[in-house]
């Protein structure tokens, strides 16, 4: 995938169709039923839903972490079914992902965390330790950078999970539960430097259970519930 086709993809979240079946054992998990919808540059979209509907799972078929059982998918104007394994790659630094368990590296501080991601993409040294500093400072954790993963607080690794998805001002921002472990005050906070972000140009899909906070946003709303897209509002 070429820097330009990124760039002109206008439609950046596509699914037609979406069935994703887990199977453990004998036993069938219908975890997407039936899923289609398109996120389009520019939006900030919100993924709600009760724990189990299929958040995380829809979320994971975006960063092609797992694939559908059927279905279409397509992110940044690519049909994920093609993609092979350098184009995955390409794809994956063209977003920013928080995952819903943080997946900081245990054995790096979390400047280096951050650090790392700019590193393995390229970022000239020199530039490294502002822009990793930029990201901290966004989530109001600079004064943490030496500290380790296990050293941290759930919302402060959070925090770190989500420096680490912005550093990179991608594209596409994926979300999972990015304010599950806070506070309010701290819920809102990360929740402006996610606004901050999308102001910037970046497109967000933001999952959420929290339905208050889905209806605070008063963005486009779209609801899951038992793996069916059952409301696409806003
Ligand atoms: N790897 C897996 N193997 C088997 N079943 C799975 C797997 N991942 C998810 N599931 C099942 O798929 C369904 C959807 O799970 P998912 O994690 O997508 O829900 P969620 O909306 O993110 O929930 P939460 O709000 O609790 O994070 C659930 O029934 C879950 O148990
Ligand atoms: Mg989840």
């Amino acid at each position: 995938m070429t820097p330009a086709a990124i760039i002109d993809a206008v439609v950046m979240i596509e699914l037609h169709r979406v069935c994703k079946v887990y199977h453990v054992g004998p036993v069938s998990i219908p975890a997407l039923s039936d899923v289609s919808f398109s996120l389009a540059k520019g939006e900030f979209a919100v993924l709600t839903g009760p724990s189990g509907a299929g958040k995380t799972t829809l979320l994971r078929l975006l960063y092609r972490d797992d694939v559908p059982s059927e279905g279409e998918v397509h992110v940044l104007g690519q049909d994920l079914r093609t993609l092979g394994g350098r184009r995955v790659a390409a794809l994956r630094r063209s977003l920013g992902v928080v995952f819903q368990d943080a997946k900081l590296l245990p054995g790096r501080t979390v400047y280096e965390n951050i650090a790392f991601v700019l590193r393995v993409t390229g970022t000239p040294r020199r530039q490294i330790t502002a822009r990793a500093f930029d990201a901290l400072r966004a989530v109001g954790l600079s004064a943490r950078a030496q500290a380790y993963p296990a050293q941290l607080s759930q919302g402060e690794a959070q925090r770190a999970a989500l420096a680490r998805a912005i550093v990179r001002k991608p594209a596409l921002l994926l979300a999972d539960e990015p304010t599950g472990n806070l506070d309010g005050d701290m819920a809102a906070e990360v929740l402006d430097v996610i606004k901050d972000v999308w102001q910037g140009g970046t497109t967000v899909l933001f999952a959420t259970h929290q339905a208050p906070l889905a209806a605070e946003l008063g963005r486009r709303t779209l609801t899951l519930l038992g793996g069916r897209l059952v409301k696409d509002e806003g």
